[in-house]
């Protein structure tokens, strides 16, 4: 049988949450937590997702800006726009849409935004301390899958996960959280040999290659937790296209396997917004010292070690 892990339906649960802390907050606080966006360049992904954040972030009462560049900006003004940012009381998450025009040094304006604002968790300093002191944001989607995880009943200490795809946002501080909650964590990537032989051993396995259906359910083994983090694009008849993930939903049958398993879409990706407004909610709750339960407690039910 194949059970599908319904990313919507926990993602509305935690912005449900969040929405009433938030009107809380304000009211005792007279000022909403501010999420503030950066966007440089015409790409229409990286707008389609800033609209998407924003809207996601209006729903549960949160202050959103996004602020627009050119596709020509220079570097030392996107980062006087940062400091700007860091300076601003009013301004609890910074978030700098990725990916960058090539002329800009990403690390360096990542690197720009104040940690405590960092709501994205891509600060060298949030990487350090999620492999150190635990007290830094933690990149979203990881953080998403995380929940997805304990919200489904599943306790990775002690199991076997392999985390497929090594990249600074999702990758490897997967691997680096499944470490923490104690799972037995295998890293693979473009240059592990025998891929199949490490998916079809584990208990959990994080597909985050972004290579479209490069998995299929023969590919791990039999009551596995498969979370598909995969956002590829496979072209339809007629000269539109799909969002597929990494592993190929069509091969799924029912009858021959078994399997639990998030889908493309409504999975990851409502987790991963849904992550970026409790990080920003947390961000204002450190930043004020307001009266509002932490990201620990928050997920305490669900995720017992956050
Ligand atoms: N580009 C793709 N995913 C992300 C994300 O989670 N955050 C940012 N800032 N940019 C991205």
């Amino acid at each position: 049988m194949i059970h599908w892990i319904d990313g919507r339906f926990h993602a509305a649960q935690i912005k449900a949450r969040l929405q009433i802390d938030v009107a809380d907050v304000e009211m005792r606080h007279q000022r909403r937590p501010g999420l503030h966006t950066i966007i440089v360049g015409k790409q229409k992904a990286s707008h389609d997702y800033v609209r998407l954040k924003l809207k996601a972030a209006a729903s549960v009462g949160l202050n959103g800006t996004s602020r627009q560049f050119p596709e020509d900006v220079t570097e030392t003004e996107l980062i006087f726009h940062i400091q700007q940012m860091n300076a601003d009381d009013d301004v609890d998450g910074i978030l700098v849409q990725l990916p960058l025009p090539a002329h800009l040094n990403v690390s360096r304006i990542i690197h720009t935004i104040a940690p405590e604002k960092d709501v994205d968790g891509f600060h060298p300093q949030s990487a350090a301390s999620l492999i150190t002191d635990s007290t830094g944001f933690v990149p979203c989607t990881p953080l998403g899958c995380l929940y997805l995880l304990y919200a489904e009943g599943i306790q990775p200490k002690g199991l076997g996960a392999v985390v497929v795809g090594r990249s600074a946002i999702v990758g490897r501080p997967m691997a680096h959280l499944l470490l923490r909650e104690n799972a037995t964590v295998t890293s693979c990537h473009r240059h592990t040999q025998d891929l199949y032989r490490h998916t079809r051993a584990a208990d959990i396995v994080i597909c985050a290659t972004g290579v479209p259906h490069l998995f299929r359910p023969e590919h791990f083994k039999d009551g596995a937790i498969v979370i598909d983090v995969g956002q590829g694009r496979l072209p339809l008849d007629g000269g539109q296209d799909r969002l597929v993930g990494d592993v190929d939903k069509d091969a799924l049958d029912d009858e021959k396997y078994s399997l639990s398993i998030t889908p493309v879409p409504g999975g990851v990706g409502p987790m991963t917004i849904a992550m970026l407004l409790a990080n920003t909610v947390e961000a204002y709750r450190r930043r004020t010292r307001a009266a509002l339960p932490t990201l620990r407690e928050r997920f305490h039910e669900v995720l017992p070690d956050v």
